[in-house]
């Protein structure tokens, strides 16, 4: 039996960090302009301080300027704001990404809303989220943007084909679905409500598993052929004690139907930094426009 085309997630965000980096310098170069990126992280969550760390080193590999601010758990709102509003007029920071999830104290949408949309790399500010859904330009979240690049990597043109998103979220599942469409796919976007999800899935030229559940999607849900960009990232335990890192496809299943797929890790995860640092690059390069 024939198995899937691994899709090289890592390979192809090594590729194009490499392109930022030569761009970032350029514009130091021409224009005495250094990209600057500030990350906030409140608390001390294992997984946000990890994806923090390498955030700040792959910024600063780019040739970026990286400011990390870690504050404790107890950060009331109003000093996170204070904070914000700190980053927002400082010239030399170009982007600025607030690590979720945030302490319950803390009103996340508040804090989103506070930073300069124009310096919100992130593109959660519902100003860019609107621009998306509008099609005016605008910073775009960075993982729905790394699956489509992903997504094209396999299939080149998308137009016209079948894609089904499983997920809803304001990160990813919302986004990517508005980016598929401005590739002209025909979108469907399904969730926990959703009757008969594995019909559903089986519609899929192209799926986008976002629904962070691990092994949830079936092999025999896979319409034979599809392309498959799985964004979860889903921690289990296994027998022997030991802890293994898995998406939200069951992957050595789907290896046996469709015609690609991301592996995780390896996929999606090293495409969201890429594309950080380059909305990163863009929010500097705004100054000279
Ligand atoms: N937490 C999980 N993913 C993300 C992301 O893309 N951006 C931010 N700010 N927080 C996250």
């Amino acid at each position: 039996m024939t198995q899937a085309q691994l899709i090289d997630g890592k390979a192809i965000a090594l590729e194009l960090r490499k392109k930022v980096g030569e761009e970032t310098h350029a514009l130091h170069k021409q224009h005495g302009i250094k990209p600057g990126l500030a990350v906030v992280l409140v608390g001390e969550d294992p997984a946000s301080s990890v994806y923090v760390r390498n955030k700040g080193i792959a910024t600063k590999k780019a040739g970026m300027a990286s400011f990390t601010h870690q504050l404790p758990a107890d950060t009331s709102e109003q000093d996170l704001l204070q904070l914000v509003s700190q980053l927002n007029q400082d010239t030399s920071v170009h982007g600025i990404l607030v690590q979720l999830p945030l302490p319950e104290q803390i009103n996340s949408d508040k804090v989103l809303q506070a930073i300069d949309p124009d310096k919100d790399v992130d593109g959660f500010h519902p100003i860019n989220a609107g621009r998306l859904m509008t099609g005016q330009p605008g910073h775009v979240p960075c993982t729905p943007k790394g699956c489509v690049v992903l997504a094209k990597s396999a299939l080149k043109d998308l137009a016209g084909l079948e894609a089904v998103v499983v997920g809803r979220s304001n990160i990813v599942g919302k986004p990517v679905a508005q980016l598929l469409l401005n590739e002209n796919c025909t979108v469907t976007i399904a969730h926990s409500r959703t009757k008969d999800l594995a019909s559903v899935v089986r519609r899929a030229d192209l799926l986008i598993a976002a629904v962070g559940l691990p092994q949830f999607i079936r092999g025999d849900w896979i319409k034979p052929g599809a392309c498959i960009i799985d964004v979860g990232i889903n921690r289990i335990d296994l027998e022997d004690g030991k802890t293994k890192l898995v998406g939200d496809v069951a992957f050595e299943e789907a290896l046996a139907v469709a015609g690609s797929i991301t592996p995780v890790p390896g996929g999606v995860g090293p495409m969201t930094i890429a594309m950080l640092l380059s909305n990163t690059l863009d929010a500097a390069r705004r100054l000279i426009s």
